[in-house]
């Protein structure tokens, strides 16, 4: 946490802090899938007779299970089957993506992002942080593409006070050059708390489990004192830091952040190995943008 001092009082905090607490929650289904995934005893069968009763649900899973971004090969027209296919950890993935997405979409004027741009964003680094952990042998942490996925879901909140205080907030980040301070720190300055941290605030509301509020609060501070090395919010600050360098979702902020060197290093990430990612994320952003909002 950064000390606020008497130049940057947050007047906003207090109506930030109650807009958090009155944001509509994430549906049941959601938290029960999350909560299922975590159980190495869930009941398989009768999941399934639990989201059969959700058309919603059911339709989007065989829209997935069908779909070449999974690698079907035959028509699968049952929801068993294609629970089976998937498996749960994909479609408790499956699930979120879909409750955020319309959430997601909306035009954000103050952090200067047209309709489907903070989807387009959120996807690419759920992607990329998936893709980046196999490329480098390290087994995906269970939630890291829900991670990538909700990882700036804090702007949607913060968007109205980001738009009253934009030309403070660039100000206050300085130049482009050695000096330049991180953007969320400077948010979290200027209006007493950040979107990665009103991000993580949102999840430990829906008692979402501790490592997805954790990627989400230290994605841009992965190195964070008051952490230990957190692999998921290491791969999602890279994934992030990628999705701006090539132009996904910048808008008012995106080139206003600092890539971790520690991170970098201790990854050995060179510039091959993130353009391998970037290619990959690419070609298998826009099939699965348009399953989410198609
Ligand atoms: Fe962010
Ligand atoms: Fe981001």
């Amino acid at each position: 946490m950064i000390p606020l001092n008497s130049t940057n009082i947050n007047k906003p905090l207090k109506e930030i802090e109650k807009r958090i607490d009155s944001y509509p929650a994430m549906p049941a289904m959601c938290q029960h899938l999350i909560k299922s995934c975590e159980d190495p005893d869930v009941n398989f069968k009768k999941l399934v007779d639990e989201i059969r009763y959700d058309p919603g649900i059911t339709a989007n899973i065989l829209k997935m299970a069908n779909s070449a971004y999974y690698g079907s090969s035959r028509r699968i027209e049952s929801l068993q089957t294609a629970m089976v296919r998937l498996g749960l950890k994909q479609i408790s993935e499956i699930v979120i993506a879909h409750s955020v997405a319309d959430r997601l979409v909306k035009k954000l004027q103050g952090y200067d992002l047209r309709p489907e741009e903070l989807l387009k964003h959120s996807v690419w680094v759920a992607i990329a942080a998936e893709d980046l952990a196999n490329v480098l042998h390290i087994k995906p942490p269970a939630m890291l593409f829900t991670a990538g996925l909700l990882h700036d879901l804090g702007k949607i909140i913060l968007d109205d006070y980001i738009l009253d205080q934009r030309e403070a907030l660039l100000k206050a980040t300085g130049n482009n050059g050695e000096d330049k301070i991180s953007f969320d720190i400077v948010e979290h300055q200027i209006l007493g708390i950040n979107h990665s941290e009103v991000g993580a605030q949102l999840l430990e509301n829906w008692n979402f489990p501790e490592e997805l509020v954790i990627a989400v609060r230290y994605h841009h501070a992965p190195t964070d004192p008051d952490i230990e090395y957190d692999p998921s919010a290491a791969m999602v600050h890279i994934a992030d830091m990628l999705a701006y360098s090539v132009g996904i979702g910048i808008g008012v902020d995106g080139l206003q952040y600092v890539s971790n060197p520690e991170v970098i290093e201790r990854l050995h990430l060179k510039p091959i190995i993130l353009e391998g990612v970037a290619s990959r994320t690419l070609e298998k952003m826009e099939e699965l943008k348009s399953l989410l909002v198609g």
